[in-house]
């Protein structure tokens, strides 16, 4: 058996530098994932251990026409003027119903983050908290009763 012909040898020792490089790329992945979980893990702790969601304007019955007002202008024409809509999904007045202590929660969650694959936008950056938490205030003085 003689030497391989030069191209081939040549050939050969490029695939050993291809696969010499490559070897890194498995490794790299695997840093990522791990730091992906760990701050993952992270977050759900974090998530866990917060206090609830409260609304902090709770009680203020001076701000609920205010509230109503900003509702109109800026929910109505997809919520319902004065949140009377025959959606469900978008009745803001099951909120209570649908989610009970975690209303706040969830409406805080869905105001700043929107549900933009349901044609819900994101309102935090244009609305401020305390305008969010006005209407709010509105909202709970038209829930449906359980
Ligand atoms: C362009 C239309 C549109 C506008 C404007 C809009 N929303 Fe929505 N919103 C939606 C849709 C559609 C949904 C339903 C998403 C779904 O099916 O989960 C939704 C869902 C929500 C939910 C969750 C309801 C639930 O029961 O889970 C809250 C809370 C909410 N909107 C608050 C608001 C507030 C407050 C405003 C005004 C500042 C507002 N939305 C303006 C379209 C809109």
């Amino acid at each position: 058996m003689g030497q391989a012909p030069p191209f081939l040898r040549r050939r050969a020792e490029r695939g050993r530098e291809v696969v010499g490089k490559h070897w890194v790329t498995p490794w790299c992945g695997a840093a990522v994932a791990t730091l992906l979980c760990l701050s993952w893990i992270e977050a759900r702790t974090r998530e866990v251990t917060t206090a609830p969601v409260t609304n902090p304007l709770e009680g203020r019955s001076d701000l609920v026409e205010d509230g109503r007002g900003l509702f109109n202008q800026y929910c109505g024409h997809c919520h319902g003027p004065n949140a009377i809509q025959g959606e469900r999904p978008r009745d803001l007045r099951r909120l209570k119903l649908r989610y009970g202590q975690e209303a706040p929660n969830v409406y805080y969650e869905a105001v700043s983050h929107g549900r933009l694959d349901k044609g819900m936008p994101v309102w935090k950056g244009v609305l401020s908290d305390d305008v969010l938490w006005r209407i709010f205030t509105y909202l709970q003085t038209v829930q449906t009763p359980p």
